[in-house]
This record gives structure tokens, C-alpha cells and sequence, in this order.
């Protein structure tokens, strides 16, 4: 069977790091408009933050915000769950349209469970690894996920300073992969620039979440914004 997600997820190019746009930093008002307009500025998948103000000091969107916004782009949904509890609210993310769903390991009791439950409602499924969180957790995890996304700040808002410590765990995280053979994604997630982003594709990051980075400028900027980061693989 063939899957129609497969090559929105795949990189078109080899070295050149997949962009994620957050549409944390795009304008609350006329989100759907700025979807489109990252939309065809290039961007490769929409990362979607969802906090609830318990996980994580912030509050954000639900699934009928998804909902919403889905007839506004074809590209996966890349929807970053920053709520606890989780497992719950599993299937409203996907009935909404989420592609990849990624949750934190601290979000619930079993994670294993959770992946697994993200698995039968036909979705790609995410681990998420705060700052605090060593790569060891995946050890017996990185056999059932499909993407692996590690924060380099700690979770909650926008517009944060990188933390470059977290090179060291996306660089382990590369060699883990490796060794499962299987095309599991290495994402990164905060204060991801020009700065930073080169780093975290040298260590081993083939996705690049950047919110303030991508959407910088308005709208004429998104293009040129995307195009650089592209260009730090
Ligand atoms: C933080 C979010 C990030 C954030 C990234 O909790 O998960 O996705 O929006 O924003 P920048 O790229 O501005 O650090
Ligand atoms: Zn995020």
C-alpha cells in the first residue's frame, strides 16, 4: 500500500534540513492566511504548539483550532503536545488533522502506551526530550517512534536562547537511529537561527523547528527566511 504521507515527510534534498515552521510566532489574528503564506514560502511541514498552561507556563490552541486550519495547507502537521494529561486528547488531534503527534515522556505515566495509542489512530508518533531530559529514555522506545524531537529550550514559549548542550544529545540521538536502520526523524525544537541551526544539523538533526526565525519580517521575509535556514544543512 502506498502511504501518501511518506514523501511530504521525506527530504527532498539530502543535506538540506527539513523546516518546520511554529506557528507560535505567526500572527493569532489571520492564522490561516499566514499558514498559506508559509505554506508556499516553502515551508516543509507546520509545527504546531499546544500548551495548557499545567505542562507548561503558557496557553495556546486545541484541536478545533486544527481543525480549522486544515483546509488551509496540504503540508503535514508536525503537532507538538505540551499538555497533561495527554492520552485523552490523543484522538481530537487526530480527527483534527494531525500528521505527527509528539509527546513528552512526563506527560504521563506510560509513554510506551502512549506511542502505541498514537500508532493505531494511523499517525506518525514523536518523543519529545526537554533540555533535562537525557537521550537514555529512548532506549527502549526508539524502536517504535517515528520522529524523535529534542528541545533546546525548555518548553512554553517562543523566542528563547538556544541551549548548545543539547548538540551533545542530538549527536547520541543520531548514533541511536543509525543503528535502528529505520528513517526516524531527528527534530529539533528553540532558538533555532543562522546562528544555530548549522550545529544542529552537523550533529545529526534532519528537521529544524523555528518559529521566530521563519516568520521574522512579515510575510515578504518568509520565503528568504526559510531559504536560509535550508541552507545551514
Ligand atoms: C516552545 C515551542 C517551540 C517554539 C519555538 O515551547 O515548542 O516550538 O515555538 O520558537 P522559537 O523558534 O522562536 O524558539
Ligand atoms: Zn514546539
Amino acid at each position: 500500500m502506498t502511504d501518501p504521507l511518506a514523501k511530504a515527510l521525506a527530504r527532498p534534498t539530502p543535506d538540506a534540513p527539513l523546516i518546520s515552521p511554529s506557528i507560535l510566532s505567526a500572527d493569532f489574528a489571520r492564522l490561516g492566511e499566514e499558514i498559506r503564506a508559509i505554506d508556499e514560502a516553502g515551508a516543509d511541514w507546520i509545527h504546531i504548539d499546544v500548551m495548557d498552561g499545567h505542562f507548561v507556563p503558557n496557553i495556546t490552541i486545541g484541536p478545533a483550532v486544527v481543525k480549522a486550519l486544515r483546509p488551509h495547507t496540504a503540508k503535514p502537521f508536525d503537532v507538538h503536545l505540551m499538555i497533561s494529561p495527554v492520552d485523552v486528547y490523543l484522538e481530537a488531534f487526530a480527527a483534527a488533522g494531525a500528521d505527527i503527534i509528539t509527546v513528552h515522556p512526563e506527560a504521563g505515566p506510560h509513554i510506551h502506551r502512549t506511542v502505541q495509542a498514537i500508532k493505531a489512530l494511523g499517525k506518525r508518533a514523536g518523543v519529545v526530550l526537554n533540555p533535562g531530559t537525557p537521550a537514555k529514555m529512548l532506549d527502549y522506545l526508539i524502536d517504535d517512534v517515528d520522529l524523535v524531537l529534542v528541545m533546546s529550550v525548555n518548553p512554553g514559549f517562543g523566542g528563547q536562547r538556544f541551549i548548545s548542550s543539547q548538540l551533545r544529545k542530538i549527536e547520541a540521538i543520531r548514533k541511536m537511529i543509525d543503528k535502528t536502520g529505520r528513517p526516524i526523524h531527528l527534530e529539533v525544537d528553540g532558538g533555532v537561527d543562522l546562528t544555530t541551526a548549522g550545529a544542529c544539523v552537523a550533529a545529526g538533526a534532519d528537521v529544524l523547528v523555528a518559529g521566530t526565525a521563519s516568520f521574522r519580517g512579515g510575510p515578504a521575509q518568509y520565503a528568504a527566511n526559510i531559504a536560509a535556514l535550508k541552507g545551514t544543512g
